[in-house]
């Protein structure tokens, strides 16, 4: 429920207007209090006086109320807010947010909140794919704000594409998502992943790695960061980033330089994380040079046997702290994960199968059964990876609770 809690609905001139409608009914069935502030062009498509019969509050448009010339304070309702929601979100908008264009109630009160916003962009598929309208998400993200992303779809324009407003109810569970995981066990608390594969060099320009994208673990540490975690994400060569501003990343590239750091971290961590693809081997000996192919040999490479981090640091936890690993399995999935789990002295295991279709490296989807020390266990189903991080902290959430 979401109960006393005071809401900004910002509406913009967008064909999705209608939708805000519904999201505003669901907004008041669910306890909140809410202002609604329209931009002149949002006008065109939904009347404010709807909007003030369902929000049970003048509809704020202007600067000056017309008849009364009354103020509208856009300090004050920044203030009152405990949460700002854009739905639907123009691009024109967007670009007024990103640029501090306050030619309006809507943007001006923007800059005044002291409330996490949000925004549900609504455009057609052309406007939401242009360089234009990226850059100033990314800006707009940077800067903090949280993007209910669109959907892909029917557009007002017939054509078929990404762009669609996210349903109202979707806006709507966002939001006590976002209010209930203010309420949670993990936040204030301190954690520490590693994410992505390590990469063993042989010579100045090769190296033995493996497939890890690294999108399940900046997956985690992200969720973590909305959860209030102070994360620490140390990271191996990866081709993406984190979205939340608060990550701290920390780059490496070999397993002994992943070690390193996870061992400085991991003594002030209250949870750490193992998601990284760690070599189990690497060269016994670097080239400084490049290894040329003129010799008549075939170069042998001799290998060494790298650090296990999360064993290192089980044997290393200390009462209070929690420990997760995960296991990539091809076969007896389930008993090499528990064994595993013995093994690192782990309070938690998360089996990754080879063998589930949409699981594992590369994809943007996961398929994990999680494991505790008591063999108990629950399945996420195939999920964005985005949805499993979430099932992977509400595990560790309860075991807070427990
Ligand atoms: N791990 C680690 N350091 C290593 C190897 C693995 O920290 N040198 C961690 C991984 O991040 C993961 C867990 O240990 O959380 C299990 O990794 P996995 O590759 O499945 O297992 P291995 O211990 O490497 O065993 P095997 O390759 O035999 O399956």
């Amino acid at each position: 429920m979401l109960k006393g809690k005071h809401i900004i609905l910002g509406i913009t001139g967008g064909i999705a207007a209608y939708k805000s409608v519904s999201l505003l009914r669901l907004f008041v069935k669910s306890g909140a209090e809410v202002q609604v502030v329209i931009t002149p062009a949002g006008k065109e498509f939904i009347t404010p006086v709807t909007l003030s019969a369902l929000s049970g509050k003048p509809v704020i448009s202007e600067f000056f109320t017309a008849n009364t010339g009354q103020w509208n304070s856009h300090v004050d309702i920044g203030l009152w807010a405990d949460a700002m929601v854009i739905a639907p979100a123009t691009a024109s908008t967007i670009a007024k947010m990103a640029h501090g264009v306050a030619d309006n109630m809507l943007v001006t009160t923007y800059l005044s909140a002291k409330a996490p916003v949000f925004i549900a962009p609504a455009m057609d598929l052309d406007m939401m794919a242009h360089p234009t309208t990226t850059r100033n998400l990314r800006q707009l993200r940077a800067d903090g704000v949280r993007i209910i992303e669109p959907e892909e779809g029917e557009l007002a324009s017939h054509l078929v594409g990404k762009g669609r407003m996210a349903e109202p109810q979707e806006i709507h569970d966002t939001l006590l998502e976002f209010f209930n995981r203010r309420k949670s066990p993990l936040k204030g608390r301190k954690l520490l992943i590693t994410a992505g594969p390590t990469y063993e060099k042989i010579d100045p320009v090769r190296f033995i790695g493996n497939y890890s994208s690294g999108k399940m673990g900046y997956a985690i540490a992200d969720e973590a960061a909305r959860r209030g975690m102070e994360v620490t994400l140390v990271s191996g060569p990866v081709a993406v980033s984190p979205e939340e501003a608060g990550v701290n990343v920390i780059k490496v590239e070999s397993a002994r330089e992943m070690l390193a750091a996870c061992e400085k971290a991991f003594p002030t961590s209250d949870v750490a994380i193992m998601c990284a693809a760690v070599a189990d081997y690497a060269p016994a000996h670097r080239s400084d040079r490049k290894i040329k192919r003129e010799h008549d040999e075939v170069p042998v490479i001799e290998l060494v046997k790298n650090p296990d981090i999360a064993a290192t640091l089980g044997g290393a936890k200390h009462p209070g702290q929690r420990l997760v690993g995960f296991a990539l399995e091809t076969d007896n999935e389930r008993s090499n994960a528990i064994e595993k789990l013995k093994r690192k002295n782990l309070d938690m295991i998360v089996l990754n199968s080879m063998n589930t279709p949409g699981a594992g490296f590369g994809v943007d989807t996961n398929d994990v059964t999680i494991i505790l020390p008591d063999g108990t266990s629950t399945t996420s189903g195939c999920l964005p990876k985005k949805e499993v991080a979430a099932i992977i902290l509400d595990s560790i959430e309860s075991s807070y609770a427990g």
